[in-house]
């Protein structure tokens, strides 16, 4: 539980029991990437609920709203991501999921409603400036920052901020970090090709699955001996398609990945290896082989004067002792990087741990402490106001 602090006093209780009732209705109804309509529609009618318009249909189902005034043209971005993932929710919490085989298990649920809370809290106050809602949807899948951006969410700002629910840090404890904090990524799909045969008569075959596993067992050289020791990266193949039956050859055999750097040289000598290694066993195995990188994503960079005023802000809102480094960049994947390419900005975390029995992120038993929803609130309400407020005396 989170112990009596300043952002508990600057929210209150009435405002957090209202961002708990909307987590608490995102949580029981979730929905995938791209199809967050309903959750758009709700997002809409909270925000209506303070007065606030807003502009639904932005990249499919994103939502963006903007308050303020033009006292000075700065405009700062807030961002919360809207998707669940394809998992069968086994919580057994009374608001778990009603949608079979869907569940909010990233923390997007409380990210949405603490953004919606930071709404309440800036709608009350002079703003020096404006400040712009960003509810971004498909983080997980398909990178919805990056088609947000193209709709143009990202036009005039100039800066972003954005926060992660994160179950590893204690609750009231914000982490912040200038500089990479996740990974580059880039998933990959290899196709290898060979012909059909008799199990028992190799030899009037092309066997793809032989190709396979000893492509996937060789790609395990790659950080050893292509990277740098002290880069972190990693290389995993998380899917393998390939046959029918016991007695038939694989005809074909596709194999699905993700790189993960946290260098851009490291990032280059894996991608070549990879290609390399793929070509390789083209010849090795007598195979036709193809490499194809589907959705490129890159690192989460954190600017240095981003992360400053985000500290600012942390600090404002919760003991000084809590606000600390997350250590060595993730490596893990997260879109918002693509706001991060075209504005200064910076992604924190948010502590949330329940207890050593629930599951991690992405699991069918992830939950958060939803004392959460106050720091989180509190956070995005004050680094938008330490934004402005630095632009207007900059
Ligand atoms: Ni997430």
């Amino acid at each position: 539980m989170q112990t009596d602090n300043e952002c508990q006093q600057m929210v209150g209780s009435e405002l957090f029991a209202w961002m708990r009732t909307i987590r608490q209705h995102l949580h029981q109804n979730p929905e995938l990437a791209f199809q967050e309509f309903k959750t758009a529609a709700y997002v809409c009618e909270k925000l209506s609920e303070l007065g606030i318009r807003s502009q639904p249909g932005m990249a499919g189902t994103g939502v963006l709203a903007e308050i303020g005034t033009a006292k000075n043209d700065r405009i700062v971005g807030l961002r919360a991501d809207m998707d669940a993932l394809p998992i069968k929710e086994k919580t057994g919490l009374p608001f778990a999921s009603e949608i079979a085989g869907c569940m909010h298990a990233c923390g997007h649920d409380g990210h949405m409603a603490m953004l919606l809370g930071a709404a309440a809290l800036l709608g009350k106050m002079d703003l020096p400036g404006r400040v712009r809602f960003i509810f971004q949807p498909a983080e997980e899948n398909g990178n919805g920052a990056e088609k947000m951006i193209e709709e143009g969410v990202a036009d005039g700002l100039d800066a972003i901020f954005a926060g992660h629910i994160d179950t590893h840090y204690p609750t009231g404890s914000i982490t912040v970090d200038e500089g990479i904090i996740c990974a580059y990524a880039d998933p990959f799909i290899i196709r290898l090709r060979g012909s059909s045969g008799h199990a028992a008569r190799p030899h009037e075959a092309k066997d793809s699955i032989v190709a396979a596993a000893g492509l996937i067992t060789a790609l395990q050289s790659l950080v050893s001996r292509e990277v740098d020791p002290n880069h972190a990266a990693v290389v995993t193949i998380g899917h393998v398609q390939a046959g029918e039956t016991h007695n038939v050859i694989a005809e074909e055999a596709i194999l699905e990945g993700t790189i993960r750097s946290t260098h851009p040289e490291a990032r280059s000598r894996l991608l070549a290896g990879l290609e390399r290694m793929v070509m390789g066993s083209s010849s090795l195995y007598a195979v036709t082989a193809d490499l194809e990188f589907p959705d490129f994503l890159p690192a989460v960079i954190n600017s240095a004067s981003a992360a400053k005023v985000a500290r600012k802000a942390a600090v404002a809102v919760t003991p000084e002792k809590s606000v600390f480094s997350q250590g060595p960049s993730s490596l893990g994947g997260e879109d918002f990087s693509f706001y991060l390419q075209k504005v200064n900005g910076c992604l924190v975390r948010f502590g949330a741990h329940v207890s050593a029995d629930t599951g991690p992120a992405h699991s069918s038993t992830f939950d958060f402490d939803e004392a959460v929803l106050s720091t989180g609130a509190a956070w995005y309400a004050r680094v938008a106001m330490e934004f402005l407020q630095e632009s207007v005396s900059a």
